[in-house]
């Protein structure tokens, strides 16, 4: 399969989930070979696959990424397009080395200082060069404790839709509820449900609803084999964003045979 068809394939849409495996600070470029060594095909008729490794990986990995079925993503893109901004990468390398999905917002960078402004300046810049932005919102346990979940994502939505301009649709939203990342808790899928549900009617709210019944949401926090099906089953839940679980094969695999 070439790339483009992988990327393409994969793109968009809700027709079946959509795998995203954020690598984050993990993997080395040995483990990394052995990994998609071992995987088997992961293109199926049951779920599209996008793997997110560390920057350095992504050029190395892209053919073996491409056999396997599998789209390319960047954990993170600059918001500005070029210029010096030491340590930073641009839009339009990440799509010329292969790159077809990016992810932006990710609570741990929230959590480093990203704001709601630079999200969006990312989004746009994502959408610029042509790769399907990916971003994740998601309340921290104070903020839920605090009954403010709705709101906190009303925001966060709105803000990174500023970078989104009329007529545009290729957009992904990744729900992960911060105190769900990395902790062995997953929200209920019928809690997790309703939040995607609200993301939908805020979707079609601001940018109508043909924009909103295309846009994959996605969950993400503690997401395994054993809660994919029963999430993914769900109306408003498009498939997941998977961290620890997507660093061994094993566990992977099991998410994706899990959707057959
Ligand atoms: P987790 O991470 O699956 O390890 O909870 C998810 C994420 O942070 O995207």
């Amino acid at each position: 399969m070439e790339l483009t068809d992988v990327a393409e394939q994969s793109s968009i849409g809700r027709n079946k989930p959509l795998i995203v495996a954020n690598w984050k600070m993990n993997m080395t470029l040995q483990e990394a070979r052995a990994f998609f060594g071992q995987l088997k095909d992961a293109s199926s008729e049951h779920c599209d696959v996008v793997c997110c490794p560390p920057y350095p990986l992504l050029y190395p990995l892209r053919e073996l990424m491409q056999q396997a079925g599998i789209a390319l993503g960047a954990q993170n893109i600059h918001e500005k397009s070029k210029g010096a901004h030491t340590g930073e990468v641009h839009g339009e390398l990440l799509f010329e080395i292969g790159c077809s999905h990016v992810i932006i917002g990710h609570s741990e960078r929230r959590a480093a200082g990203e704001t709601d402004e630079q999200i969006a300046a990312k989004v746009q810049q994502a959408i610029a060069h042509s790769l399907i932005p990916i971003v994740c919102v998601g309340e921290t346990q104070l903020q839920r404790e605090m009954g403010l979940t709705k709101e906190i994502i009303r925001t966060q939505v709105e803000s990174a839709l500023a970078g989104v301009s009329d007529g545009h649709d290729k957009f992904i939203i990744a729900y992960e509820p911060v105190w769900a990342i990395g902790t062995g808790k997953t929200a209920l899928p019928s809690d997790a449900q309703n939040i995607h549900r609200d993301i939908r009617q805020l979707l079609t709210e601001k940018k109508g609803s043909g924009f909103a019944n295309e846009v994959p949401i996605l969950y993400g926090g503690s997401v395994s084999a054993s809660n994919i099906k029963e999430l993914c089953a769900r109306e408003d839940i498009d498939g997941a964003l998977v961290g620890g679980a997507s660093l061994q094969v094993n566990s992977f695999e099991a998410i994706l045979t899990a959707l057959k």
